[in-house]
């Protein structure tokens, strides 16, 4: 099939070329002239597993093409999917301006039936709201109207496309539903699931609010095994061995992050007020999450004995999550910037992110930016883990007691095995350790 997707950011350009790579023709349109020419050359612009070889092969398979030109790209496109940003506008709400502008534009240039299908992330009732826009700017046009939103991660984008847990459709019509059903005619039927629009388009806010509450719990049951002594990875594991629990996103951590949850749980929350409904689980989530990162910094400065005036931290990881570059929402980029304006020099690693942080954190003379993970690490006081990296794992210990005296390492995601450090020499802090009791360091707590 034809299909013309608008928008090449994560979710445009990921659907893209996944739509390439399962055999469509597709036509990206983006309306920045530098992004087109790179991904035109078979370059991605973000850091994504995988990306960039899959594009090189639908370019060369002549699968795929990037224009600025809206109007070419739909002129003999069987469906157009939307796939613009939709920012957190002043209120909480998501900024449709995008979106909109994308279905004017659309309407301008159709001169025969067209499909379009919103993927981005949008408050229910947009696709009425498109219906009635396409209506009024070209009223000689059938449009059919689509919700499709996307549930892949970054960092695992291209994996989770190609195989997907399910594909949520809403459609309204039997020839919407005949299209979009060819378009995913790849994957096996049972994974599609078609519903009408407007819950297609909450079943993505639900989706992120549930697995961000999710998040939410286990770090707020991993304060509780802090002072109670309990052991937070063997309960988690317990707990996600229940089916109708599950395991995954039961990793406690410094909060969620990232360009999807903390905006769109605020703007669930604004559909919510707009419908007149208390959601007063997902407001506390939203408080529960606001000020984890603080907590975080507190268990820094307790591991440091708060003498903390100019010692030195290597900061580990900066993205919001591994395999990423993204510092959107980075709890990692909080706690830096809350640590240097606390006077502690910031030695900070990350294998994707520097770029993006050198510019977010220009404003710090006390952060320094290291490519080199041992560099990082050489001479400072603390080590802290903040971004789950896999290569943090393999740190070679020895090699560490050479750079440095430091002998404590702050695992803010868990990944160290607590014996393995321990076995090596190293004090080992991490989220649900038990916190010390000690009078001292209660009172200390109490300034900071
Ligand atoms: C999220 C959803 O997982 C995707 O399904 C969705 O398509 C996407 O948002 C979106 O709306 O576009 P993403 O933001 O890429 O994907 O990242 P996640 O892997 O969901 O992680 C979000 C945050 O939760 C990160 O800060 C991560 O570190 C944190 N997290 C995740 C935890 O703290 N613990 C966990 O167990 C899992």
């Amino acid at each position: 099939m034809k299909i013309t997707v608008i928008g090449t950011g994560y979710v445009g350009l990921v659907s893209g070329v996944c739509f390439a790579n399962i055999g469509h023709k597709v036509v990206c349109v983006d309306k920045s002239f530098e992004k087109i020419s790179i991904l035109s050359k078979g370059e991605v612009p973000i850091y994504e597993p995988d990306l960039k070889e899959v594009l090189q092969k639908v370019l060369r398979d002549d699968k795929i093409s990037f224009t600025n030109n809206l109007k070419d790209a739909i002129a003999e496109s069987d469906a157009i999917f939307i796939a613009v940003g939709t920012p957190q506008g002043e209120d909480g709400s998501a900024d449709l301006s995008y979106v909109l502008s994308a279905a004017k534009e659309i309407a301008e240039f159709s001169n025969c039936q067209k499909l379009i299908i919103t993927k981005s992330t949008v408050p229910a009732g947009t696709g009425s709201k498109i219906k009635e826009l396409l209506k009024k700017i070209n009223p000689n046009v059938n449009f059919l109207i689509a919700s499709n939103p996307e549930f892949l991660r970054e960092g695992c984008a291209v994996n989770d496309f190609m195989n997907p847990d399910r594909i949520v459709i809403g459609c309204e019509d039997e020839e919407s539903k005949k299209i979009l059903g060819k378009i995913y005619e790849y994957f096996d039927l049972e994974r599609i699931f078609y519903t009408d629009i407007i819950t297609a388009e909450l079943i993505k806010y639900a989706s992120n609010s549930f697995l961000a509450t999710k998040i939410a719990f286990i770090n707020e049951i991993a304060d509780l095994c802090e002072s109670t002594g309990a052991n937070i990875k063997h309960l988690s594991k317990a707990l996600g061995k229940d089916s109708r629990i599950g395991e995954k996103f039961l990793n406690p951590g410094p909060g969620f992050g990232g360009s999807c949850f903390p905006k769109d749980i605020l703007s669930i929350l604004n559909i919510a007020k707009e419908n007149k409904v208390e959601l007063s689980l997902i407001s506390s989530v939203i408080n529960s999450n606001q000020n984890r990162y603080q907590k975080m910094v507190g268990k820094i400065l307790r591991a440091l004995d708060f003498k903390h005036n100019n010692k030195t931290i290597g900061l580990l990881g900066l993205s919001f999550k591994a395999n990423t570059d993204d510092i959107r929402y980075s709890p990692a980029i909080k706690i830096a910037k809350e640590l240097a304006t606390k006077n502690v020099v910031v030695k900070a690693h990350d294998f994707e992110a520097i770029e993006n942080s050198k510019y977010e954190l220009k404003d710090f003379d006390n952060i320094k930016f290291y490519h080199d993970v041992y560099q990082a690490i050489e001479n400072v006081d603390l080590i802290v883990i903040a971004t789950e990296w896999n290569k943090y794992i393999e740190i070679d210990f020895s090699r560490i007691k050479q750079l440095t005296k430091c002998r404590k390492i702050v695992d803010l995601r868990n990944i160290f095995d607590e014996k393995y450090v321990k076995d090596n020499g190293f004090e080992y802090v991490f989220i649900g350790s038990k916190e010390s009791k000690d009078s001292n360091i209660q009172s200390n707590l109490q300034k900071v």
